[in-house]
């Protein structure tokens, strides 16, 4: 059991600890910073394997090297239940964010084994490669209908037009969301914005917490009518224990009868989790993604030729600017490493972003290299959480730009600095990425692109 009271007490480093404001000379987390992380990441690389920071929830450990990153993540003595302390950060806070943290904390990303291997048996039957393969139709037509959708006479935001948009609609589609409002409304892309504000901060405010709140708690209110009327389904068609549809609400209800899921709270917790943990994430990916493949214009050739190659680059995108920068663990046991205690309930910051630019693990680690060859990414983690989303997210990026690159081969970048970052430390996108199809109509600096409203 992690102490709300301990968390916030610790913002000085522990006795021995290099600190990253004495290492940097300055806050880590500056415009500078979160404009272009990788000089930073280097210099904490660089000065040591573990480096104590005040300004990730009241002080934390960063752990910035490939190896440290993987072995955090790989080791049982880090507990992924991390949210007590973080949801709820003061006395104040307990009562109002008890919603917020019953339902949070449920969630699988946060749940150790055995709860955690319970819970994703279930989950993984519906992400099998059959499953996604069924899909892939689907997502082809959902990203060709929104390129249609694309007025290219004139300069546009591909971020609202597709990046924001589509992982919802392929996450609803996995789920077995039908496209209707009643299942899919119009609100779920904004609520899972509010709780990525929140995931997204590193010290988060109270009143972002309560927003967050709102939002889950509206999430979980859409997930309880659906479920229920698709509970009542399984019970008048007389298929209590079978389930009517193999997708993941179909999965997740037979799992409740047979008892593999332990209450509508957990069963309602993964619905949520899972529109979070994939829709912020892809959409970074595709808007990131394609400002660095744009950004390369022999590679959009090469890549236009050899469509093959779709794969490698974008796992390759993956390693170069990861969308998911860090992820943390709590200390389960007081344990030493590097020569340095850590304690029980200190929290540890993996910099999986940092990771990524190790020169220890990957040669000349700043540049786009798609000849890296295979090893997944650790982009998504390792270890028993490492995303269970990681080959849907490979396919959905895949064909947003191999269709992108096949019907637009003049598509650019509308000035190769107007794209506009998210504020988060934690998630590497961007807010906005105008783009313009060269020779068709709309001018180079027009501003007359529909801009995304604010992550
Ligand atoms: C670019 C896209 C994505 C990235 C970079 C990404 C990254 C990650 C990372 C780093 C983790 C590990 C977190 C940890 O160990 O604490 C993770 C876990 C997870 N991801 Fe993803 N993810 C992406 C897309 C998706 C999608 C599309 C889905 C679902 C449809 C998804 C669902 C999950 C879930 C459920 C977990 C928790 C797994 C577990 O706890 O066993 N992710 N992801």
């Amino acid at each position: 059991m992690i102490h709300t009271r301990r968390a916030i007490a610790i913002n000085a480093p522990p006795p021995g600890a290099p600190s990253a404001r004495a290492l940097l000379g300055r806050a880590l987390i500056d415009d500078a910073f979160l404009r272009n992380p990788y000089p930073t990441y280097r210099a904490l690389r660089e000065a040591a394997p573990l480096v104590w920071s005040d300004e990730f929830f009241g002080g934390a450990w960063l752990v910035s090297r490939h190896a440290d990153v993987e072995g955090v993540l790989r080791d049982a003595r880090f507990s992924a239940q991390r949210t007590g302390g973080w949801v709820m950060r003061s006395d104040d806070s307990r009562t109002e964010l008890r919603g917020f943290q019953r339902l949070f904390a449920r969630a699988m990303i946060f749940l150790d084994a055995p709860d955690h291997a319970r819970v994703r048996q279930v989950m993984s039957a519906a992400f099998r490669p059959t499953d996604l393969q069924r899909l892939a139709p689907r997502i082809e037509q959902a990203v060709s209908d929104r390129l249609d959708a694309v007025d290219i006479r004139r300069p546009f935001d591909f971020v609202s037009a597709l990046a924001r948009p589509l992982p919802a609609q392929v996450i609803a589609m996995l789920m077995g969301m039908d496209d209707t409002e009643d299942d899919q409304p119009s609100e779920i892309v904004d609520w899972s914005d509010e709780l990525a504000a929140f995931i997204g901060a590193p010290a988060p405010s109270l009143a972002q917490a309560l927003s967050a709140q709102t939002a889950l708690l509206a999430m979980a209110r859409h997930f309880e009518s659906l479920l229920a009327r698709r509970r009542a389904g399984l019970e008048s068609d007389g298929h209590r224990n079978e389930p009517a549809r193999d997708d993941v609400i179909g999965r997740l209800l037979q799992a409740e009868c047979l008892g593999q899921i332990r209450g509508s709270a957990e069963l309602l917790a993964q619905c949520v989790m899972l529109l979070f943990a994939g829709h912020e994430t892809t959409r970074h990916l595709l808007a990131n993604g394609l400002r660095t493949l744009l950004a390369h214009p022999a590679l959009c050739q090469r890549l236009r030729r050899e469509p093959a190659l779709l794969p490698d680059a974008v796992r390759e995108l993956l390693r170069y600017d990861s969308p998911v920068q860090y992820t943390g663990r709590r200390v389960a046991c007081d344990l030493t490493l590097h020569g340095q205690a850590l304690r029980r309930g200190d929290l540890v910051v993996v910099l999986i972003g940092a990771a990524n630019r190790d020169p220890a693990r990957h040669e000349r680690p700043d540049e786009l290299d798609i000849a890296r060859g295979p090893g997944a990414p650790l982009a998504f983690g390792k270890g028993p959480h490492a995303c269970i989303g990681a080959a849907l997210t490979l396919m959905e990026a895949q064909t947003v730009f191999a269709q992108v690159l096949e019907r637009w081969p003049d598509l650019a970048l509308v000035q190769p600095d107007t794209a506009c970052g998210t504020a988060s430390p934690l998630y590497r996108g961007l807010t906005e990425l105008p783009l313009r199809v060269r020779g068709v109509g709309g001018s180079v600096t027009g501003p007359a692109y529909t801009a995304a409203s604010p992550a």
